[in-house]
């Protein structure tokens, strides 16, 4: 269940919540797929893949989804951690009556949870709606929650990617986007004393390909996917 939270000022997403599945909504973003959980299920995937390849076990791991949103990846994901909490500065974000642990932020830039209370972090197109000073905020926030060889995987749209702009450059709750490729990304989790182990690109391959779908691995290096995942230490 959400907890009340401090505020200065109304969060963005607030003003999108009621109807935030049909602004998501987009014809080449269906193109690809027209299950918007389909997405998520890509993320839950890859984030097991990224994990296991560290020599980690999510099931023995403690998650939190930062700027989670609906909740959809925590929904998804948490079967394959031990424990899965989220949190968001938007509170009518926050899907009502859900069992997994989710908080309202007290701002834009403090995390409602304990030092080192966490052993995975994820931030999914969360850092692309974060600006300015406050984007080195919210990476020292989430350094701060991480327990000591902890990981952190942000997931971001990838600005090289010229189908991903064009999508967000409709997209009516992305009007304040400042997207970061994989390189300033890097930059700015290595300013806020993380260290970047791995970058991978997907969504390469829309779901009707099925086929396809073993390209993802092979252009994982390459820049262009749709998306990125950037895991830190
Ligand atoms: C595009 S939505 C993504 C939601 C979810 N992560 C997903 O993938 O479906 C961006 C989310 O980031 C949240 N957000 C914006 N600024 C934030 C901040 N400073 N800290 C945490 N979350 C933030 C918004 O409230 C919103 O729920």
């Amino acid at each position: 269940m959400a907890d009340a939270g401090r505020q200065n000022a109304e969060p963005e997403f607030d003003r999108y919540s009621s109807s935030y599945s049909d602004l998501l909504a987009d014809p080449m973003r269906s193109q690809f797929s027209n299950d918007p959980l389909y997405f998520h299920r890509k993320k839950v995937e890859l984030i097991d893949l990224i994990l296991r390849r560290q020599g980690k076990n999510p099931g023995s791991m403690k998650w939190l989804d930062v700027g989670c949103g609906q909740g959809d990846l925590l929904t998804l994901g948490r079967g394959i951690f031990a424990e899965a909490a989220g949190c968001d500065p938007a509170s009518t974000m926050l899907p009502e009556g859900s069992d997994i642990a989710l908080h309202v932020q007290p701002s834009l830039e403090e995390l409602p949870f304990a030092d080192q209370s966490m052993d995975f972090v994820t931030a999914v197109c969360v850092f692309h709606h974060v600006h300015g000073a406050a984007r080195v905020a919210l990476a020292r926030e989430i350094q701060r929650v991480l327990a000591p060889g902890g990981y952190f995987c942000l997931i971001e749209h990838n600005p090289w990617n010229p189908v991903t702009r064009g999508i967000v450059k409709r997209c009516p709750v992305d009007v304040d986007a400042e997207l970061l490729s994989a390189p300033e990304a890097r930059t700015l989790f290595s300013s806020a004393g993380m260290v970047p182990v791995e970058t991978r690109y997907f969504l390469y391959a829309p779901e009707k390909l099925k086929r396809l779908a073993f390209i993802e691995g092979w252009l994982a290096r390459l820049p262009l996917g749709g998306q990125y995942a950037l895991l830190c230490q």
